[in-house]
C-alpha cells in the first residue's frame, strides 16, 4: 500500500530546476508588489494560485481556493488611500532559499509603506513553503510573518506617534480601534446592502465593533477579533455575498473563535506533504 501511494505521488510530481523554482519564487513576488497586485485580484487564467489551491497564514487561517486566495493575498495591500495596518509592499528581498523538485522554501523581507501611517517605511518578514503544480501554479502554500508580534506593536506605536500624538498604548488601541470600526462600518454601508445586510445601522456596526468586540492580539486575525474583520474588510468590495458575514457579528467562520492553540498548531490541513520525493 506504501510502495503504491509513493508510485502515484511520484508519478504526480514535477521536477522543477532550481533555477525555474528560484523564478517561479520571485516571479510571485513581483506580483504581490503594488501596484502589481492590482491584476492578480482578479486572474483566472493568469493568476500565480491554481484553481484549487490552499493556504495557510499563522496569523490569520487556512484559505481554500483561487478567488479567495487572490483577494486575500493581493486585494489585501492593494489601496494606499483606505485605512490599512501595513499599507502597500513596495520591495522584496529574498535572503533565504532552499529548493528541490516542485516545493520551494524562502525567507523574504519586504519593504511596506504604512500609507495610514503617514508613509512610515516598515519591514515584514514572511517565511514561505510553496509546492508547486505541473504547470508551475501555486498548489500549497504555507506561510508565516515572522516577528508579527513585534511590527504589530511597532505599527500601533508609530499610529500613536504620528496620528494621536500619544505613547500609550492602551489609548493608541482605543482611539485606532474607532477608527478602524469606523472603515470597517462605512464598507459595510457602502457594499453590504440587501441580503448581505450584517448590522442594522452603521452606529450599532461601530458600537459592536469598538465597545463588544476585543481588538485582538496578534495570533488573533482569524479569530473574533476587530483585527480579523480589519483583514477582511479590504475583501468586501469585491465580492460582498461571500465577504460582508466575515465583518459582521457572526465572523462568518472566518472571524470565529471555533478552535484552541492546540487545534491550530496540530491541524494535518494540506493534501500533499511539503517533502520532495526520495
Ligand atoms: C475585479 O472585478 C470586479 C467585478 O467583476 C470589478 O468591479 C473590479 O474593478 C475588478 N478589480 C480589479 C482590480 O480589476
Ligand atoms: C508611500 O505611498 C504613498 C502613497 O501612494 C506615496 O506618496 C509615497 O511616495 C510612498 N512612499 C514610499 C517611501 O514608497
Ligand atoms: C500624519 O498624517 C496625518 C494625516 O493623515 C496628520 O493629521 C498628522 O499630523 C501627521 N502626523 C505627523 C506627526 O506629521
Ligand atoms: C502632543 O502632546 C504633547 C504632550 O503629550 C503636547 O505637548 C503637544 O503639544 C502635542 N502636540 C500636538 C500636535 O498636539
Ligand atoms: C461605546 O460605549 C461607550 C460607553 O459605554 C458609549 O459612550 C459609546 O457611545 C459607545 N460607542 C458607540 C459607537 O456606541
Amino acid at each position: 500500500m506504501y510502495v503504491f501511494l509513493q508510485m502515484l505521488f511520484v508519478a504526480a510530481t514535477v521536477a522543477f530546476t532550481f533555477d525555474e523554482l528560484w523564478a517561479l519564487q520571485n516571479s510571485l513576488w513581483d506580483q504581490f508588489l503594488y501596484p502589481a497586485n492590482l491584476l492578480q485580484i482578479n486572474a483566472t487564467e493568469s493568476s500565480v494560485f491554481a484553481e484549487n489551491v490552499q493556504g495557510r497564514v499563522d496569523i490569520t487561517r487556512t484559505f481554500d481556493g483561487r478567488e479567495l486566495n487572490n483577494e486575500y493575498i493581493f486585494g489585501l495591500f492593494s489601496d494606499p488611500e483606505h485605512l490599512s495596518l501595513v499599507g502597500i509592499p513596495t520591495a522584496y528581498k529574498i535572503t533565504q532559499f532552499a529548493a528541490n523538485e516542485n516545493i520551494a522554501s524562502a525567507t523574504t523581507i519586504f519593504t511596506f509603506n504604512a500609507t495610514s501611517f503617514n508613509n512610515t517605511v516598515v519591514p515584514v518578514t514572511i517565511d514561505t513553503w510553496i509546492l508547486f503544480n505541473a504547470d508551475g501554479k501555486i498548489a500549497q502554500y504555507d506561510a508565516t510573518f515572522r516577528w508579527f508580534g513585534w511590527l504589530l506593536d511597532t505599527l500601533l506605536g508609530a499610529a500613536g506617534r504620528l496620528l494621536f500624538n500619544t505613547t500609550d498604548p492602551a489609548e493608541t488601541q482605543t482611539r485606532l480601534g474607532d477608527l478602524l470600526a469606523d472603515t470597517i462600518c462605512q464598507t459595510h454601508e457602502d457594499y453590504c446592502v440587501g441580503e448581505n445586510v450584517q448590522y442594522p445601522s452603521k452606529a450599532e456596526c461601530v458600537d459592536f465593533l469598538a465597545n463588544k468586540t476585543r481588538f485582538g492580539k496578534a495570533y488573533e486575525l482569524g479569530r473574533n477579533t476587530l483585527l480579523c474583520r480589519e483583514v477582511h474588510e479590504h475583501m468586501v468590495r469585491h465580492r460582498p455575498e461571500v465577504h460582508c458575514p466575515h465583518i459582521g457579528p457572526t465572523g462568518g467562520d472566518y472571524c470565529v473563535d471555533d478552535k484552541t492553540y492546540a487545534d491550530v498548531v496540530t491541524e494535518i490541513y494540506f493534501r500533499e506533504p511539503f517533502i520532495p520525493v526520495g
